[in-house]
């Protein structure tokens, strides 16, 4: 059984975290999971954005407590170490990824979620990170990638005290984009994903890029990159064609060139 199921969805990857048992805990062989699918989707051209989800009722209940129980601090620094490659490969896939959190997301599960570009929650959603309650902290980007999502004082208050929030305050404080009843969340975020793909994936790609590593650069920087961006994408048969296809009042075909 693959604790990391991908099937193709037309141009969309449905990638599933498939240890239900386990609440989708992240173990090793999970993360190096993750990272392995997030690489056959970075190969394939015909993928043009990517939803994931969890089987089961949890999207993943967090780092695997069972594996890391008998870690020093020396295969914790490892383990760390692999989750941060993992979901840094997910962070700068090319194309759009979308969270669709189906149930509890806390933890190393929180900051996966956090890892995607957006996140749709199902009513059920619980998120959180409740390493204090273990004795340790966030060891999957908790400190970092939740900060820049919901802000510094949302982000202490969740990670200090270690409780869950619901959906309904996950979206409040802009943590989940949107929420659905449980049997839409997963319909809804693979037509959002289609959405996406029938755009100009070589203009999605440098957006999404322009927008991460432009919130790690200054203003200036940050707009310098825009331009730059701008430039670019005239170089592009899509932009010909997209502008073509407006003016001429028809639907764009988008090549990807
Ligand atoms: N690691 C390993 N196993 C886990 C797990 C985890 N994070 N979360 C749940 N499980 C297992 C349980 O041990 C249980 O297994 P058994 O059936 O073999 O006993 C099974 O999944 C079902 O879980 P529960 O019986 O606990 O289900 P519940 O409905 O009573 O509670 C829950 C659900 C509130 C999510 C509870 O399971 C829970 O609190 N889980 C731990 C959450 C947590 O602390 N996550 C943070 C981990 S640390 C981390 O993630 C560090 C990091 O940043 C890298």
């Amino acid at each position: 059984m693959d604790v990391v199921r991908s099937e193709r969805r037309g141009a969309v990857a449905l990638v599933t975290l498939n240890r239900p048992q386990a609440l989708n805990a992240l173990d090793v062989a999970t993360l190096e999971a993750i990272a392995t699918r997030v690489g056959e989707v970075a190969r394939d051209p015909g993928v043009r954005a990517l939803v994931l989800t969890g089987e089961g009722r949890a999207f993943a209940a967090g780092a695997d407590i069972a594996a890391m129980r008998p870690f020093g601090a020396v295969e914790a620094g490892e383990f760390s170490r692999l989750g941060h490659r993992a979901f840094a490969a997910l962070e700068n896939l090319g194309v759009p990824t979308i969270a669709a959190v189906n149930g509890y997301a806390l933890g190393g599960g929180c900051e996966l979620a956090c890892a995607c570009d957006w996140i749709y929650a199902s009513a059920k959603a619980r998120f959180g990170q409740p390493e204090v309650n273990l004795g340790i902290v966030p060891g999957f980007g908790g400190t970092s990638r939740l900060v820049r999502r919901v802000g510094v004082a949302w982000a202490k208050e969740i990670v200090l005290t270690g409780e869950m929030i619901d959906a309904d305050l996950a979206l409040r404080i802009g943590l989940a984009n949107r929420l659905f009843a449980p049997e839409e969340l997963l319909e809804k975020a693979i037509a959002a994903a289609e959405a996406v793909a029938a755009k100009g994936p070589l203009a999605v790609a440098a957006a999404k890029r322009v927008i991460q590593h432009g919130q790690d650069a200054d203003a200036h920087v940050a707009n310098v990159l825009e331009q730059e961006a701008f430039a670019a994408a005239f170089a592009t048969e899509d932009r010909a064609e997209g502008m073509t296809a407006f003016l001429d009042k028809r639907a764009p075909v988008f090549k990807g060139r």
